[in-house]
């Protein structure tokens, strides 16, 4: 394998332009450190309305680009910038990327053209490698959006002097995500007749895109180790198991790492004051602007549990919606929430908070500002998922000592260690049955500590502080994953 890689990444989000999870963290993060460990990457993503073109310094780059979907050539333009000194460049098709939303309109109603949306993203996105002459060693593409780019390259690209040399890499980020649609479809996908079979795209008389890439990709992974032994098993794979299985030691998990110069006390720009293991002064004025914001009442001594996340149902926040009143009844403590996404749990957070004033704060929305600040100045963090593929926010909290409280499972279980109450060991407080009951009592396992355990308490966030999860390691890791679908597609 060359030292060097040339590594295209297709992605339907990425930080710093358009996010609404862990996805755009990850397209956003690694190619930075493969580049800084000597590869060539380039990233593709759709170029949204909602990209500012000032702020990104985005400008013109190519058109028109010609893009063949089954029988018709689709003209699109190709914007650029650069991500740090990674080139990133974004397909502009207004038919289907000039949308608010990425993948959905306000009123939370998926796009009915998705298929075609991200079916064109990613042929674009092998079609530009042509027009740049950039020749990919690694065409590494992430969940169904793009999933279907291992099929592309090797129904059509198989013999091309740019493409035909490339292997393919499918990282899933959420196996409950899949990509399943109506077959009709596939003409304008160009995916052949052929191979609509229930060995490549076919699900149940529909074309499912995530299911396609498991089949063509030369390696996939998923975001942990834990995720990765879950996903092997029907109840967490949502009927992709025996794909996956199918795939034998080509399925991994790799987990994710976390960038320390966006997330880390010491020197986050976002927050009111600093602090590091060392010194954890500013700790206790990020608390307090905290309370202020969200209408907390302001008092050092009440432990704050912090909520960043998407309102889905992955996330098992209907779980702490249904004991939240009796936490902060029961218990001196008091709930700062983050999230948006499903209508009647935003309602319900709203009105619990209006129902617990000063113990319940809540803003519904997105903000990373405010995402930073919960992160700084909660004591712990409370992520009650259903399943977890990886999970970042708990990865984040453990560098602000702001200890998680977390079902374990996936990532979750795999970054978080159980708290020891004979030797004040751990990083976090886990629990495993997905209960409302279970949340409350975990709760209250971690707020007792709060007041009874100070020692251990402060034991557990020097810990927490100091596990390292930065990229460089996770890095390695889709080094070796890359040389291993050099090989397979060597071998074929
Ligand atoms: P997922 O990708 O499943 O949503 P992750 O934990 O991997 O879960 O990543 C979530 C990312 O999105 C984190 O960076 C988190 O800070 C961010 N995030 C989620 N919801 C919000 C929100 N309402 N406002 C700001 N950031 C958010
Ligand atoms: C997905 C998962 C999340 C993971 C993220 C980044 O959105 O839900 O657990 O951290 O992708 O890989």
């Amino acid at each position: 394998m060359p030292s060097q890689l040339k590594i295209v990444m297709i992605a339907s989000e990425c930080v710093p332009y358009a996010k609404t999870g862990g996805l755009a963290d990850v397209a956003g993060a690694l190619p930075k450190v493969l580049r800084a460990l000597g590869h060539e990457v380039i990233v593709v993503i759709p170029k949204y309305s909602s990209i500012d073109e000032k702020k990104f310094g985005l400008r013109p780059f190519l058109s028109p680009m010609g893009v063949w979907m089954g029988n018709t050539q689709e003209w699109c333009s190709v914007y650029t910038t650069s991500n740090d000194g990674v080139p990133t460049y974004f397909i502009d098709f207004t038919r289907y990327f000039d949308r608010p939303g990425l993948y959905h309109d306000a009123a939370y109603n998926d796009y009915l053209d998705n298929p075609y949306r991200f079916g064109f993203l990613t042929r674009a996105g092998l079609q530009l490698c042509v027009d740049l002459n950039f020749k990919p060693d690694i065409v590494h593409v992430h969940d169904w959006h793009t999933a279907l780019a291992p099929g592309f390259l090797k129904i059509w690209h198989w013999n091309d002097p740019i493409l035909g040399g490339a292997a393919s890499v499918l990282t899933i980020h959420n196996v409950a995500y899949q990509g399943n649609y109506d077959a009709s479809c596939f003409d304008y996908l160009g995916l052949q007749w052929g191979n609509f079979t229930s060995d490549k795209f076919e699900d149940h008389g529909r074309i499912n895109f995530l299911k396609g890439g498991i089949q063509y990709a030369d390696v996939v992974n998923t975001v942990s180790p834990t995720y990765a032994r879950e996903t092997r098993s029907p109840e967490l794979s949502y009927g992709m198991a025996p794909f996956l299985n199918g795939r034998g030691d080509n399925y991994v998990g790799i987990l994710n790492g976390v960038d320390y110069t966006e997330w880390n006390p010491a020197v986050d720009k976002l927050i009111p004051a600093h602090f590091s293991p060392h010194d954890l002064s500013g700790k206790a004025a990020c608390k307090a602007e905290l309370q202020r914001q969200m209408g907390l009442e302001i008092n050092s001594h009440v432990p704050i549990v912090g909520v960043v996340s998407r309102l889905a149902a992955q996330k098992g926040l209907d779980l702490l919606a249904q004991v939240i009143e009796r936490t902060v009844s029961a218990m001196q403590v008091q709930f700062a929430i983050l999230g948006s996404g499903d209508p009647g749990l935003e309602a319900f957070f709203r009105s619990a908070a209006e129902r617990y004033p000063g113990r319940i704060g809540v803003y519904i929305g997105y903000s990373n500002p405010v995402a930073h600040l919960i992160e700084a100045g909660a004591d712990f963090f409370i992520m009650p998922s259903l399943f977890e593929p990886c999970g970042l926010n708990q990865i984040y909290s453990l560098k602000y000592g702001t200890l998680p409280i977390v079902r374990a499972t996936g990532g979750l279980d795999d970054t978080v260690e159980q708290y020891d109450e004979a030797t004040g060991n751990g990083t976090g407080f886990k629990f495993s049955e997905p209960s409302a009951h279970a949340i409350f009592y975990t709760v209250g396992w971690a707020v007792s500590t709060y007041y009874d355990r100070k020692h251990h308490l402060n034991q557990m966030i020097q810990k927490a502080m100091q596990q390292d999860y930065s990229w460089e390691k996770s890095a390695h890791a889709y080094e070796e994953l890359y040389a291993k679908a050099i090989r397979n597609k060597q071998g074929a």
